[in-house]
Order: structure tokens, then C-alpha cells, then sequence
């Protein structure tokens, strides 16, 4: 397919920000052109978390993907919390009338959002090779890539991720950006065997710990060790026998061990820019913010981030109205700087942190204790956890 040489809105990006980005916008007659710079393998070999909130959800339905989301995706009414040997159940669903989360892989979630724009005809350009934005100041930006293509366009959505090139491409005196860096990492295991019904996030002396998982048959568990650690030193028996120490007995017994399929470190960090405009240069998703992943809120951002943007560019294209182009940034940061405390709170209370002192952990023990003996630091978790209303 040949590409155009102008679209309305051109989204530099093709993980679940600009995908989802570009659903919302060509389903309502908005002319986009994706540029990613990886192949459409690669983007569906990256794995990250697998909770959705019912805001992603419905955005996905709206998108044209929710059959399979319907089918496949594991509705969750709970959580756990396990803590000095004993397994404490959040119960989501009654703590905040009803409200319920969606575990449902975002690979998966990329999968379906190719899937849908292939079967629309939109265009994405993979493996565009060294993007770059033009004209941001002015009525008739561009973006060039490879060695002589170019793509005039009214508005571009960054959506390309922590490291991308349009966040980059602002000015110095243009963006702040305000982040926290965590000393430790998460280090992640796939593996092909039954899962536990509900999620468990552990906290334990030797460390943070989280059980979760794909599908009935896939598990997905972390351990939280030193950035300095590398995945060649955690062999599958080590990783399944620090798991067992640091999860409640009951949580231990029900763990169903075998060889992994997946293994990676990642670290954690906070990170938001501000303002998420410049000019006629949008940013949307880990291009504009990054969330440890302690509560899963990473792929619930960007869908947030995703649905005031598409509301900001239908109400410019079919009313002729900007306001709420105009509001993107306050809007969406005002959500974002929520979701923030709330995985920063996560990742304080269940995490151990070396070099602290002695005070720390018996803060963090009169918190844990406190949350679960108090129906009302319940139903903070759970509103937060189920994500709060856009
Ligand atoms: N040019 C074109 N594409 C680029 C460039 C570039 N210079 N740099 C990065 N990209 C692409 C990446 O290859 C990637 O496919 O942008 C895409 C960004 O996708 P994600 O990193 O998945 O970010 P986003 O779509 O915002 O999704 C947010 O991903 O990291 C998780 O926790 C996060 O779940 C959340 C979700
Ligand atoms: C995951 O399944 O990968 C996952 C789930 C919950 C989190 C983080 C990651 O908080």
C-alpha cells in the first residue's frame, strides 16, 4: 500500500496508545496514518501487565475489539493481600458498588487493535526508520522517515512510548517532567500452568511479590529483586522457590510450579511530563508518563489519555469546536497525577527498600495492618484499583 502524502492526524506509534488512538478516530470518519518503528512481530513480543479497567474496556468495545475481550477476557471481583503469613482478600466488586476488573493480556489488547485497523483499511507504516517532526508552530506540521518520505498532516499524536522521538522533539524550555526512580526491579515469569483464581500482591522481608496471570492455564508471577541482579542469574528453580518464601502458605500450596516461558527484568519508575501539548504535537500514553507497575495502571493510562484526545479531535473535525482539544492536558493530567499516588502507594506499601531506616518497615506494618482491619482503606484500594471516573 502506498502511503498517502497527507492524513488528518498522523500517530507516530503503534503499541495500544496509538492503535486504540487511531480506532476511535478512523471509526469516526478522522483520517490517520500510524508510524511505528518496529515490526508488528515485535510489538506483539513486548509483555506487560493484563488488567483492564471497565473504562479500557468499554474504549475497546467502542473500538470494534471486544468480542474476543468478551469471550476470553477473566472478569476479577477480588484481590489479595499477603502479609505476615496470612492471605487478606480486597473484595473489589463490594467495595465499590459493583465495579469489577478485567484480566485480559495486553498483547492480546495490540493484537485485536492490528486486527480491527487491518480490517478497516487504515494505514500503518512498520519499521519507519528514523522519524522525525517538522512545523510543530505552525498550521502544517509533518513527519519524515526513512530516506525521502514524508507525510503532511493537521495534528500529530505522540504515542510512541518512553523513549520515543516526539516527547523529544519539544523544546527544553517547553516540557518539565517530574520523576521518581525505584531501586529495585521486577523480574517477570510466564509459564504454562494452572493459575490461581485471583491475583495475590505479596509483601514479605525478602521482598515484593505478585502472582497474577493470562488465562486459567497461563500464569504470570514477579519477584522483586536489586537492579544489579540479570535474568542469567535466576534459573526457573531459583525463582519458584523465592516465590514460595515470599507468599502466605495457603497462596504457596496453590501454586502450581513448572518451566517458564518468559523470563525479564524490568525496572520501576514514575515519570510525568508536563503539558502533554505543544503546539500541534499531542503526547498520549508512556510517551507522556510511566507508572511502576504495582496496580497495573500503565495500559489503563493510555486508554484514558487515548479517550480525551478522541474526544478532543471528533469535537475539532465534526463541530468545529476545540475546547476540549484545548483541555486535553489539564484533563488528562488531572487523571494521571491520581493514578500516580496510587502506584507510587502501592509500590511504597508493599515493597522493601534498602537503605531505610528503621522506622520505614514499621510504618509500612501499621499500614498493611491498618488496611486490613479498615473497610474504609479498603474501598480506597478497591476505587483506585478499578480506576477512578474520567
Ligand atoms: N518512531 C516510531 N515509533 C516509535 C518510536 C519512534 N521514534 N519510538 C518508539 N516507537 C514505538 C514503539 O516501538 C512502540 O511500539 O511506539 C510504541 C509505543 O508503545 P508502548 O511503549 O506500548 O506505549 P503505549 O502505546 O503508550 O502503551 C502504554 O504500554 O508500557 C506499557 O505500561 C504501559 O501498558 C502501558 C502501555
Ligand atoms: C501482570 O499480570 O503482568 C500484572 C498484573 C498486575 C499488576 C502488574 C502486572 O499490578
Amino acid at each position: 500500500m502506498t502511503v498517502p502524502a497527507r492524513t488528518q492526524v498522523a500517530i507516530i506509534g503503534a503499541g495500544p496508545a496509538g492503535l486504540l488512538l487511531g480506532q476511535l478516530l478512523q471509526l469516526r470518519g478522522i483520517d490517520t496514518v500510524i508510524l511505528e518503528a518496529k515490526s508488528p512481530d515485535y510489538v506483539l513480543g513486548r509483555i506487560r501487565a493484563g488488567v483492564l479497567e471497565e473504562i479500557t474496556v468499554r474504549k475497546l468495545r467502542e473500538a470494534g475489539c471486544g468480542d474476543r475481550l468478551a469471550r476470553e477476557g477473566l472478569v476479577h471481583h477480588g484481590t489479595g493481600i499477603a502479609f505476615g503469613g496470612s492471605l487478606h482478600r480486597i473484595d473489589i466488586q463490594g467495595l465499590t458498588c459493583g465495579k469489577v476488573v478485567t484480566v485480559y493480556g495486553q498483547t492480546e489488547v495490540t493484537r485485536d487493535l492490528m486486527h480491527a485497523r487491518e480490517s478497516i483499511g487504515a494505514q500503518t507504516v512498520y519499521e519507519a526508520q528514523d522519524v522525525q517532526l517538522h512545523d510543530l508552530t505552525g498550521t502544517t506540521p509533518s513527519v519524515s522517515w526513512g530516506t525521502r518520505h514524508t507525510l503532511h498532516c493537521d495534528f500529530i499524536a505522540g504515542c510512541d512510548g518512553f523513549h520515543g522521538v516526539s516527547r523529544a522533539s519539544i523544546p527544553k524550555d517547553s516540557i518539565r517532567s517530574f520523576e521518581r526512580v525505584y531501586p529495585f526491579g521486577w523480574l517477570g515469569v510466564m509459564a504454562d500452568v494452572p493459575s490461581l483464581p485471583e491475583l495475590v500482591y505479596a509483601h514479605h522481608e525478602r521482598g515484593f511479590a505478585l502472582c497474577s496471570l493470562r488465562s486459567p492455564t497461563r500464569s504470570r508471577y514477579y519477584v522483586q529483586v536489586p537492579l544489579t541482579d540479570t535474568v542469567d542469574q535466576w534459573s526457573d528453580a531459583r525463582f519458584w522457590d523465592e516465590l514460595l518464601q515470599r507468599v502466605d502458605p495457603l497462596t504457596a500450596s496453590r501454586i502450581v510450579t513448572g518451566p517458564s516461558i518468559e523470563k525479564s527484568i524490568a525496572p520501576l519508575r514514575s515519570f510525568v511530563a508536563e503539558p502533554l501539548r505543544y503546539h500541534r504535537l499531542f503526547l498520549a500514553g508512556d510517551a507522556a508518563h510511566i507508572v511502576p507497575p504495582t496496580g497495573a495502571k500503565g495500559l489503563n493510562l493510555a486508554a484514558s489519555d487515548v479517550h480525551y484526545l478522541s474526544e478532543g479531535f471528533i469535537s475539532h473535525y465534526r463541530e468545529r469546536c476545540d475546547l476540549a482539544l484545548d483541555g486535553y492536558s489539564q484533563r488528562a493530567l488531572a487523571r494521571i497525577w491520581k493514578a500516580e499516588r496510587f502506584s507510587w502507594w502501592m509500590t511504597q506499601l508493599l515493597h522493601t527498600f534498602p537503605d531505610q531506616d528503621s522506622f520505614a518497615p514499621r510504618l509500612q506494618q501499621a499500614e498493611l495492618q491498618y488496611l486490613i482491619s479498615s473497610e474504609t482503606a479498603q474501598r480506597l484500594l478497591a476505587e483506585n484499583y478499578v480506576g477512578l471516573p474520567t
